[in-house]
């Protein structure tokens, strides 16, 4: 007879290799059944990107054949329950996630859309928001140009904005409230109250991850959400140029600033080769080589893979498509790991010391 107790004891040998501590003491085993020689479990992970599933169910299986029975009939059952800190932001809003950079037209929105985008395609509830008041990108990048989100009164006289849904992600973009012929010239208290209605005033629902796509460099914006809004952590988007990554650590610098205080969830490296469409093996490393994996030790931070330059990305956005919809394209599989990788660092950073909820 194989008692519950001897499956939890087998499964206490099995450490999540990003927590450090065993599945058991996680709290990530549930619902165990047994009969006779067939046992079966839940693994509860901290996000549904979690790149290590198919790892943490091989290591379950061999403790089980090693600790009870190497004749036991295993079925895990993968779910999870996204982690956050309990400083949330509301109730509702589980993790926000900055994309920042320190220059210019590096990419930061190609990668916060295709992040959002395989959040979403994994099972996580996403929003994305587009703070770029200078420059919103969203509505072109969704293929929402003229999308016009409704603000409902509600009874007790408030304004509800209801973000657009599309690939699966709740979307508000500045560029909505906008005329994109008009340039606003925005001052520092404009742009701050445009960000914190597009957080506050925005009927978001549920969200596990809640994407801020950032204008470039350390302005109004960035204090404003860094201030007003526990941010679980900021990816921070650069190319392998010299002023790239020059202006990258400038960018890190302020999250790390003991007043705002942003942990790192990493560097993605964008633009780092360039692929001829009909030499897809040849590799250019026209703008130098492994800047974004330097960058990344000199601030102790992951490397979360790097995107080449290749037309697709660019065709893709421009079309209103983010290229990772696009499961034949190489680069929808290099978009899909970043998510993953940004999903996994969330999730270490919130069982780091500081307390963890898991409703
Ligand atoms: N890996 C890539 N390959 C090809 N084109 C790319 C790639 N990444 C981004 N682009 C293109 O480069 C341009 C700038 O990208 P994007 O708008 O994402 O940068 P950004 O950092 O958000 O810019 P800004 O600072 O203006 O907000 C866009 O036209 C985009 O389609
Ligand atoms: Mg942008």
């Amino acid at each position: 007879m194989i008692t519950k107790e001897q499956v939890l004891d087998a499964l206490r040998n099995v450490e999540e290799p990003d927590l450090k501590k065993d599945l058991v003491t996680l709290n990530m085993i549930e619902d165990i059944k047994i009969e006779g020689s067939r046992i079966e479990f839940t693994v509860v992970l901290t996000t549904p990107a979690c790149p290590l599933k198919e790892l943490i169910a091989n290591a379950c299986r061999n403790a089980i054949a090693h600790f009870i029975s190497a004749d036991a009939e295993v079925q895990i059952n993968m779910t999870s329950r996204v982690t956050h800190q309990k400083n949330q932001l509301a109730d509702n809003i589980k993790n926000i996630i900055v994309v920042a950079s320190g220059k210019g037209g590096v990419g930061k929105s190609t990668v916060a859309a295709n992040l959002s985008i395989g959040l979403a395609k994994k099972g996580a509830k996403v929003g994305l928001i587009d703070a770029d008041i200078y420059g919103p990108s969203m509505p072109i990048m969704f293929g929402l140009e003229d999308a016009k989100p409704a603000a409902i009164q509600t009874a007790d006289g408030k304004t509800r904005i209801e973000p657009v849904e599309k690939y699966g992600v709740k979307l508000l973009s500045i560029g909505f409230f906008t005329d994109p012929e008009q340039p606003i010239p925005w001052r520092g208290p404009m742009a701050s109250n445009a960000i914190r209605q597009l957080f506050n005033d925005a009927d978001w629902g549920d969200l596990d991850y809640l994407v801020v796509d950032l204008p470039p460099g350390t302005g109004d914006i960035h204090i404003t959400l860094t201030q007003n809004y526990p941010v679980a952590g900021a990816v921070i988007v650069t190319t392998p140029q010299n002023v790239a990554l020059s202006d990258a650590k400038k960018g890190i610098g302020m999250f790390l600033m003991e007043t705002i205080n942003v942990p790192l969830l990493g560097v993605v490296e964008n633009m780092s080769y360039f692929t001829p469409a009909e030499l897809p093996d040849n590799k250019y490393y026209i703008f130098g080589k492994g800047g974004g994996q330097t960058l990344a030790e000199k601030f102790k931070a992951p490397f979360l893979g790097e995107i080449p330059l290749v037309k697709s990305i660019s065709d893709a956005g421009d079309k209103g498509e983010p290229v990772i919809l696009n499961e034949g394209n190489p680069m929808s599989a290099a978009f899909i790991e970043v998510a993953e990788r940004v999903a996994q660092q969330v999730s270490i950073q919130n069982a780091k010391g500081r307390q963890v909820g898991v409703s």
